[in-house]
């Protein structure tokens, strides 16, 4: 009886949204950006249109717009390339058009790519007046109540991770000291390097082989791992990491290791029997190019290697002029055979430089390495650089341009890059992507405050930048309020937009984001808690026992991944050999960096087999049975103490007295072993707080 009128309801309700439903936000916009911003935007604004604004779509262009994307006429229609709009496309500009062509009050009309924020130099805003001291906190906090800081057991095991990847010893936490001073001791350990290093070798896309069918090791690869570490050790001062990295062999005072810094321009994957070299040749130069622009400078250059890119104000001849830089370069190799070039007698793994006249340097037409354009000399972009700097030594030339305090982008870009790591999430979201198409930054001055003060004050050691960073509120506050509400993959800083600079008005909470271990720490503190972690550094990479099933794809099995013996596995994992075709499971599992290109965060993926490789994996089960017998042997056999133990050392407090009779009675039914086993799953022991 009802079913007519019922209907006819739904049908209604249908048809008015159907009417209703063309949103600029969600369906023109996003179109608008995908086919026309990039010939009618910021950067280039073909027949004097712009489409990246609603305010700039003028009534009087309506009737022209939808003439050209109907248009059957190949001079006329938009776009001029690619497939045509679809009819859903074109109706729901119709209807947008037909409702008025409304778009949001607040939409930001994007500003010409010259005066994009991160193209200007930097410049030190003043610290807000606020109630704190600390200038971090008077920028996150400003007038605001700060939030509460973390517990001291909590807060000592998260400053151990954080900066050594390892979890706090017994006899460190009975100690108590001050923070600070905990701090300044943390980075003067090798531990410290060891943690984060692995976050650079991210950035430039580290891995021990080259990839590709054979994937054939990278001889000597490790030095530049081993580079790195002792680099951040050091505190070599960034600008000279930078410079080292890119041009170590041309400096005047160049030694040992500032050659084996350069095997940054050799650790791409490789192709030793290409199907066309010549494509093989300007592969190996792009991935130069490209990481370069990435890591250092948050540009995202590779894209205008085949066309001017269409988002940012980077042309071809921008890209092909870095080539041009890197196109000395030649790979020491006999046939598919990789070799090493020779510095002071030992091995280093890196290109060389002959000496004499460098090849001539063409723009590509449509990135084709046969159709050769305009003759290009070095030059770094033209947006970013009023004059050119000297290229008499090319590849020193640009890296001390970029390492230069003048750069607008280096500075910026570490910082944030640092911040990142401590806090979950930068104050660019997009790390590797400072271009028009990057995030904006949520603090605008505070990142500003920062680079500046790193160049002219920390002279750009990052370990004065780590003391800054973890001495602050906004960086020690409880996690509880976000673990209460379970926020953790939720922005923490509220976006304050535009360049204004003001501040958020409401913080919702703390800029510190509760999360996930990396796997490396995961599986470090899981050694160190088990006794088992081999101190060893340095050298050859070791060979971690990976399952059966794994290697079942490849044809021989057996010389694949020959495992390193026990001890030599347990070192940390910064050591762990990266094969680029075979990543050892609980790594790949856990979210390692892929190794393909530059990866500034890691991803936190959830899924299934991260379970059963934390709960039944042949790794974990090792070290809750090494971790079971150092709790018999350091607590005798009184199960209180045992359970207190393993507390302590898993999660640096005492347990509860609901979780001490929960764990007694699970011992009454279960193997010690069992329970080491739950420990090192629990989420606390992951999610540190
Ligand atoms: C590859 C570059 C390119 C893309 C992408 C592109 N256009 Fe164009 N467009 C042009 C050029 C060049 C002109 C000027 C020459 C002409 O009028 O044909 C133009 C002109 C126009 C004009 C006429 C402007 C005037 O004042 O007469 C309209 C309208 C237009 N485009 C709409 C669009 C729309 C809508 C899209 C996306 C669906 C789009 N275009 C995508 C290159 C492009
Ligand atoms: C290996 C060559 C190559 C590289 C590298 C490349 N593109 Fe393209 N891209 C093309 C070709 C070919 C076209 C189609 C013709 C054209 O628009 O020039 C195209 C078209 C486009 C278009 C226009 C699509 C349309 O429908 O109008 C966009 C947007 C684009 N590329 C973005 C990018 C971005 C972003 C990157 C970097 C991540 C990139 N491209 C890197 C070859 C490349």
């Amino acid at each position: 009886m009802h079913r007519p009128a019922v209907f006819f309801a739904l049908l209604l309700a249908f048809s008015t949204r159907a009417a209703a439903v063309v949103d600029y936000e969600k369906d023109i916009k996003p179109l608008l950006k995908e086919r026309c911003v990039s010939c009618h935007g910021s950067v280039k604004q073909k027949g004097d249109l712009r489409l990246d604004a609603g305010a700039l779509i003028d009534k009087s262009i309506h009737s022209d717009l939808i003439e050209r994307v109907t248009s059957h006429d190949e001079d006329e229609r938009m776009p001029p390339e690619g497939a045509r709009l679809t009819e859903s496309q074109v109706g729901a500009l119709r209807q947008w058009f037909a409702a008025g062509a409304p778009f949001p009050s607040d939409e930001v009309i994007p500003k010409k790519p010259s005066e994009h924020w991160s193209f200007q130099p930097v410049k030190r805003p003043p610290v807000p007046e606020s109630a704190s001291k600390h200038p971090i906190d008077a920028f996150v906090f400003g007038k605001h109540e700060p939030s509460p800081q973390a517990s001291s057991p909590a807060l000592l095991r998260r400053i151990h991770l954080d900066l050594t990847g390892l979890p706090p010893t017994i006899a460190e936490q009975e100690k108590h000291p001050s923070l600070d001073a905990v701090i300044d001791d943390l980075l003067t350990r090798p531990a410290y390097g060891e943690r984060w290093a692995r976050h650079w070798l991210d950035v430039v896309r580290y891995a021990d082989t080259n990839g590709y069918e054979r994937d054939a090791e990278k001889p000597f690869v490790w030095r530049y791992r081993d580079y790195v570490i002792e680099a951040l050790n050091k505190d070599k001062p960034f600008d000279r990491f930078v410079i080292e990295q890119l041009a170590g062999d041309e400096l005047p005072d160049s030694s040992l290791e500032t050659h084996i810094a350069t095997g940054f321009l050799r650790l791409g994957h490789w192709d030793d029997e290409p199907a066309d070299p010549a494509t093989d040749r300007y592969d190996q130069l792009d991935d130069i190019v490209s990481t370069t622009g990435q890591a250092f400078l948050g540009l995202t250059i590779g894209c205008a290697r085949c066309h001017d890119h269409k988002f940012e104000p980077l042309a071809t001849r921008d890209y092909y002029s870095l080539v041009a830089v890197f196109n000395p370069l030649e790979r020491p190799r006999k046939g598919r055979t990789e070799l090493t070039v020779p510095v002071d007698g030992t091995e280093v793994y890196t290109w060389r430089e002959p000496s004499g006249k460098a090849p001539e340097t063409h723009v590509l037409v449509r990135g084709s390495p046969t159709r050769f354009g305009d003759l290009v000399e070095p030059a770094v972009p033209v947006i970013l650089a009023k004059t050119q700097p000297s290229f008499s030594n090319r590849r020193l030339g640009l890296a001390q341009w970029i390492a230069s305090t003048n750069n607008p982008l280096t500075a910026r870009v570490i910082v944030n890059r640092v911040w990142q790591q401590h806090f979950g999430q930068g104050l660019v979201t997009t790390a590797n992507d400072f271009g028009l198409m990057g995030a904006a930054p949520s603090h605008p001055e505070l990142l500003d405050w920062l680079a500046h003060w790193f160049m002219h004050d920390a002279q750009w050691s990052l370990k004065k930048l780590h003391r800054l960073i973890l001495t602050s509120r906004a960086w020690q506050s409880s996690s509880v309020e976000q673990r209460a509400k379970g926020v953790e993959s939720k922005p923490a800083i509220a976006a304050s937009s535009g360049d204004s600079g003001s501040l958020p008005s409401a913080l919702s909470s703390t800029p510190y984001r509760y999360r996930r271990l990396e796997v490396e720490a995961i599986r470090d503190s899981m050694l160190t808690v088990s006794g088992q972690l081999n101190p060893k550094r340095f050298g050859p990479a070791m060979k971690p026992g990976i399952p059966k099933a794994a290697l079942e794809a490849n044809t021989d099995k057996e010389k694949v991944w020959q495992a390193s013996d026990e001890r030599e596995a347990s070192r940390r994992s910064i050591y762990a050999f990266i094969k680029r075709g075979l990543v050892v499971p609980m790594l790949e599992t856990l979210d390692l960096a892929d190794t393909v290109s530059s990866c500034p965060q890691r991803q936190v993926t959830t899924v299934a087999p991260q379970a059963l490789s934390l709960f039944n994996g042949d790794f974990v089960n090792q070290q809750a049975k090494h971790f079971a017998a150092r709790l018999k042997r350091e607590a005798s056999d009184d199960a209180k103490k045992q359970i207190t133990l393993a507390w302590r050392l898993a999660l640096c407090r005492k347990p509860s007295t609901a979780e001490l009779a929960q764990m007694r009675a699970f011992l009454r039914e279960e193997p010690l072993e069992q329970a080491c086993r739950v420990i090192l799953n629990l989420n606390e022991f992951v999610y540190p707080e």
